[in-house]
């Protein structure tokens, strides 16, 4: 794979959770407008992603087409006008012979989509799994991977087969990213079920990353899908949804329609101390430290030794916690940094508080912390060692 594309976890926009099929050439350039007009250029978001449904047919040489109504220009035209803003444009195919939408999929024209992908300016592949039934999953992958390299365009391959075959013990090697679940839906705590697949809310996502996160590093993320803020959930919802993808470590894609967004969307996308948790040099995904009722808290190892920590309430109604910092040994379960396992040491060492959401200090660990969290919300903190 092309390495170093993806060393902190890719920021974008894509189309599928607003619009699904319904994306022309229009929508895109206004997208790539309201990216540098909104500040999420500025804060970070680099990739429009267009997903399914671009396609039109195979030239008489199997060279793939737009759609010629809906991408009237072509897509090398659109990528130079994503390019001029400063941004990057990623497109969408499927490993068998149809992509989920019924458009043609990549499978025996690799190389050749590739090619294509290369000459239009292509910088980011997102990659499925609809229809692969003969196919192995690492083998599709490292296949779409080889024809990138042959193309020799730096494209980030996103890898998008929803975990089924594990992708994080083998995507590091094909990819930058991995689903690692089915899709995600606009709620806190559902799953809907579509007969031979179910989407799933915030919280089932997240908890489906049990275990996960000893595999993803800086060039190889877990992707839990693309996000849902600004899509239709309460606004401490959509802060607890952006606060847990930060903790993550998740690639942050946007979903919602940038056209037409709230201020109070805006503001939590393009959050920067909230983005620097994610983006954090070290590329370590948090780990629940502890479940009271309710609550979880969750701990994320910063560079420079310091620490990110949110406090979930998944519940319905308001809690009381407190943390009384000199009795708590928080140590990383899976990461040793420098051979040693990342370890906060609130025993010995103070740190201040700064709380993200509410842009204040918080004070130091000198003293317990007391805090509480609404419904379906969090807090978030950065704790910057002091001595
Ligand atoms: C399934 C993927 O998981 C979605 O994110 C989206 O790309 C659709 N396919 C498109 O058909």
């Amino acid at each position: 794979k092309f390495e170093g594309l993806a060393l902190s976890p890719p920021m974008g926009w894509n189309s599928w959770n607003t619009f699904g099929c319904d994306i022309d050439e229009g929508l895109i350039k206004t997208i790539a407008d309201k990216m540098v007009a909104s500040g999420m250029r500025d804060a970070g978001y680099q990739y429009i992603n267009i997903d399914d449904c671009w396609h039109g047919e195979r030239d008489e040489n199997g060279f793939i087409q737009a759609d010629k109504t809906r991408f009237p220009s072509g897509i090398k035209a659109l990528a130079d006008y994503v390019h001029s803003k400063g941004l990057k444009l990623g497109i969408y195919s499927d490993a068998g012979n149809k992509t989920c939408g019924g458009r043609p999929g990549s499978n025996g024209h690799e190389y050749q989509d590739a090619i294509q992908y290369a000459r239009w300016g292509i910088d980011y592949l997102k990659y499925d799994w609809c229809n692969t039934e003969n196919l192995s999953a690492p083998g599709a992958y490292r296949t779409m991977r080889d024809a990138l390299a042959a193309a020799g365009r730096p494209v980030v391959l996103s890898i998008c087969e929803w975990g089924d075959n594990k992708p994080w013990l083998w995507g590091k090697e094909m990819g930058h990213l991995w689903r690692t679940t089915g899709d995600i839906i606009n709620c806190w705590d559902c799953e809907v079920d579509h007969g031979s697949w179910s989407s799933w809310g915030i919280l089932r996502i997240l908890d489906m990353q049990d275990g996960l996160r000893q595999y993803a590093g800086p060039d190889h993320w877990n992707d839990p899908d693309m996000m849902e803020v600004g899509n239709g959930m309460s606004e401490h919802e959509d802060r607890a949804h952006f606060s847990i993808w930060a903790m993550l470590a998740a690639p942050l894609i946007a979903g919602n329609d940038l056209r037409s967004m709230s201020k109070s969307t805006q503001k939590i996308l393009t959050h920067s101390e909230v983005i620097a948790v994610n983006q954090d040099a070290l590329g370590v995904q948090a780990f629940k430290y502890k479940t009271q009722n309710d609550v979880e808290i969750w701990f994320k190892p910063l560079q420079d030794k310091q620490w990110a920590m949110m406090i979930l309430n998944r519940g319905d109604k308001k809690a009381g916690v407190s943390f009384d910092w000199r009795n708590e040994n928080v140590v990383d379960p899976d990461f040793p940094g420098n051979g040693q396992f990342y370890t906060a040491g609130f025993a010995n060492s103070r740190y201040k508080i700064f709380d993200l959401w509410a842009n204040k200090s918080a004070g130091t660990t000198k003293s317990s912390l007391r805090v509480s969290v609404e419904p379906h919300a969090v807090k978030l903190y950065r704790l910057e060692k002091i001595t």
